[in-house]
């Protein structure tokens, strides 16, 4: 591993050099072990502790398929998935390695005991196998998390709607929080110059997943002037979402839990912030119940935040607690799109309010290809930035997802694989002068 390190680090080795380094019979990967999956049972989610079922592994270096690649991880980072994967909620992620590997004499590579986990990439190719021609040994890559097998017409338009779309690193095995990683090479995409590894590593899942969820067509296809409602805007989705929103000409309405969130959403130039801790909204008064009067409280504030206009689109993902609420404080016509459902996947909302005033509810999962490429265009072209506040070491892996899960974390998280520090692998010094500002807004907090 050190050769390939130090070929990294020399500013000379050229493509036939990579291609020539000897790959390593093992690799450090961090990992969860199947016959732990019930570790937790009987716990609250609250009491589920990644540090505990996260390891840091050395692992055999898969097999080199067609149509993939090798790749040098020098930086990942933490998403939520990595959180659900390590608790084992909703399901044990075992359960989708046995089904992928159940397709192909190849995808049984991914059936294993152990499963290497993380959705993020940056790095260098160190090998592409049997039919790749557009990335060399030695290229300086992002990876995006979407693997698909494409054999059904069905995901031709929309590569999200294959049958087998899976989540790599979440759905597949072979994940990027390691020093190597197996991907598919139509996940490559070029890494942004302007940024060291670990800042290049931090948007991928999250900057594409709100690409798609908001500005994309397949989304909410957000326009210019649209009052947006943004829950965890200072988060790893939010971020991005608050970014969104500005660059695209809208409104966000910002809602996060203390003064210093509110803060980072003011630094990214949002105006209009709601402290959903200091005004105190309690949703549902118990289990079973929620409370149409604080909907309306919510709205009423938002309203105040607006010049009297309401939200054209909601951008939903904390699920159960905020779901009514969303549904509820929605204009007429306009949108709620949802990707996830933090604190709880039965929603519950009054459907009056939908269906009256012609709202719709759009499901939203990552991002296709195509809107993948144009998240990380949008990144390259310093049009949006990382939202890395802090570094860990791979050893420190478990930590970091702790620190997502107790929602102690601001944007995102990154994790150094390879990597022997931070701020490396910049390559355009002048385009990132020109945004430095921006890129280190969430680390002066
Ligand atoms: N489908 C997909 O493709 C996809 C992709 C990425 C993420 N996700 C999912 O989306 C969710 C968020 O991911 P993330 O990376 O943004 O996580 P994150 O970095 O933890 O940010 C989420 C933010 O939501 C807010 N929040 C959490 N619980 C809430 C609640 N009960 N009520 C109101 N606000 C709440 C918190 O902000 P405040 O405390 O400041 O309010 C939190 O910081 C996760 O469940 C994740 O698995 C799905």
């Amino acid at each position: 591993m050190n050769e390939i390190l130090d070929a990294i680090l020399a500013p000379d080795t050229t493509s036939a050099d990579f291609a020539a380094l000897p790959l390593p019979e093992s690799y450090r990967a961090v990992t969860v072990h199947k016959d732990e999956a019930e570790m937790f049972d009987g716990l609250t989610t609250r009491e589920k502790d990644p540090r505990k079922s996260l390891h840091l592994d050395d692992v055999p270096v898969p097999e080199l398929g067609p149509g993939e690649a090798l790749v040098a991880v020098m930086a990942s980072s933490v998403n939520y998935n990595s959180v659900w994967t390590s608790i084992f909620e909703p399901v044990s992620t075992f359960a989708f390695l046995e089904r992928y590997g159940k397709l192909s004499p190849l995808t049984k590579r991914h059936d294993l005991p152990y499963h290497v986990i993380g959705s993020d990439l940056a790095g260098v190719v160190l090998r592409t196998g049997p039919g790749v021609n557009a990335w060399h040994p030695g290229d300086e890559v992002v990876a995006h998390c979407l693997s698909v097998e494409l054999e059904s017409a069905d995901g031709h338009n929309d590569t999200m709607l294959d049958p087998e779309q899976r989540i790599w690193g979440f759905e597949t095995n072979f994940g990027g929080l390691a020093e190597i990683a197996l991907v598919k090479s139509n996940q490559l995409m070029p890494k942004p110059k302007h940024l060291s590894w670990e800042e290049a590593a931090a948007p991928g899942l999250v900057n594409s997943t709100a690409y798609r969820q908001l500005v994309s067509g397949n989304g909410a296809g957000m326009k210019q002037g649209d009052n947006v409602l943004i829950w965890g805007a200072s988060g790893g989705l939010g971020s991005y979402a608050t970014q969104f929103a500005l660059a695209g000409g809208a409104n966000p309405i910002c809602v996060v839990s203390s003064p210093q969130k509110a803060e980072i959403c003011r630094a990214m130039g949002a105006e209009a912030i709601i402290d959903r801790t200091a005004e105190d909204y309690r949703f549902w008064k118990d289990e079973h119940t929620q409370d149409p009067k604080e909907w309306k409280r919510f709205g009423k504030r938002i309203r105040e935040l607006t010049g009297g206009e309401d939200i054209d689109i909601v951008f939903e993902h904390p699920g159960r607690e905020t779901f009514g609420a969303s549904v509820y404080v929605t204009r007429k016509g306009g949108t709620i799109t949802t990707c996830a459902s933090t604190s709880g996947y039965m929603h519950e909302y009054d459907n009056r309010y939908l269906w009256m005033s012609l709202k719709r509810i759009i499901g939203s999962h990552f991002a296709n290809y195509r809107e993948a490429w144009e998240a990380n265009r949008l990144i390259a072209k310093g049009k949006i930035h990382p939202t890395l506040s802090k570094t860990y070491s791979l050893e420190e892996t478990g930590q970091a997802a702790y620190d997502v899960h107790r929602n102690l974390h601001q944007g995102k998280v990154g994790v150094l694989a390879l990597a022997p520090g931070e701020g490396m692998g910049v390559r355009d010094e002048e385009t990132r002068a020109q945004h430095i500002d921006a890129i280190n807004r969430f680390r002066n907090i």
